[in-house]
């Protein structure tokens, strides 16, 4: 696996600092080696979890399965958009292939006797981000989107999530080709208070 820079150099503050998202049609291959990957689901999974419930867990969409899934996300759009042009049904299909590697991200939060489902899900959102920095250390780009079929049943039942399961989100991954102008950002002042 490749060896994720040390942290005494700076480079992770000078990522934290700079990182933004590339939309994933920017986003090219080759994507990450399996033991590239399985690095960055084990950083992923590193997050605080109160309880020690490990409420999430990944799917890993890649090669042909990018395409096959897309194929379900056409369908649900084609059911609800019957007069839509193939074209956008095309765009649809592509949803997920857009990128080499997509890590959907499910939170599995459930009733629990002490631990609140705020805070399970809170950690899945954790996840997402380790992953985000995990693979953006080791020189690729990303993008976390959820977009409509995050949110659709019939997509997330594909997927195999469970009735009380969620989309926390679908990483993008791939080496970035052009990465855009950063976005605003937030004014400190804005957003900190001192007491
Ligand atoms: C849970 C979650 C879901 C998101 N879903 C979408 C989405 O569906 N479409 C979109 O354009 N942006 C979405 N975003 C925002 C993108 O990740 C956006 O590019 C990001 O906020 C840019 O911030 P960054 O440059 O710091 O990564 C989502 C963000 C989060 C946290």
């Amino acid at each position: 696996m490749t060896e994720i820079r040390d942290t005494a150099d700076g480079s992770t503050l000078d990522l934290l600092r700079t990182r933004r998202s590339v939309p994933p049609m920017l986003l090219d291959g080759p994507g990450p080696t399996p033991e590239d990957l399985d690095g960055w689901l084990a950083i992923a999974a590193r997050v605080p979890d109160h309880g020690k419930l490990s409420p999430w867990r990944f799917l890993v969409i890649e090669g042909e399965a990018r395409e096959r899934i897309g194929e379900t996300i056409a369908a649900a759009f084609r059911a609800d958009e019957p007069g839509a042009d193939e074209e956008r049904v095309a765009t649809e299909r592509r949803r997920l292939a857009r990128a080499p590697l997509v890590v959907a991200v499910v939170s599995s939060s459930r009733p629990h006797v002490k631990i609140p489902e705020w805070e399970q899900v809170l950690s899945a959102g954790a996840v997402c981000m380790n992953l985000v920095v995990a693979a953006n250390l080791l020189g690729y780009a990303t993008a976390w989107l959820t977009e409509w079929y995050g949110f659709d049943r019939r997509i997330l039942d594909a997927l195999g999530l469970a009735p009380h399961e969620e989309l926390a989100g679908f990483i993008h991954i791939g080496r970035a080709s052009e990465v855009p102008a950063d976005r605003q950002r937030p004014v400190l002042s804005d957003i900190v208070t001192r007491l």
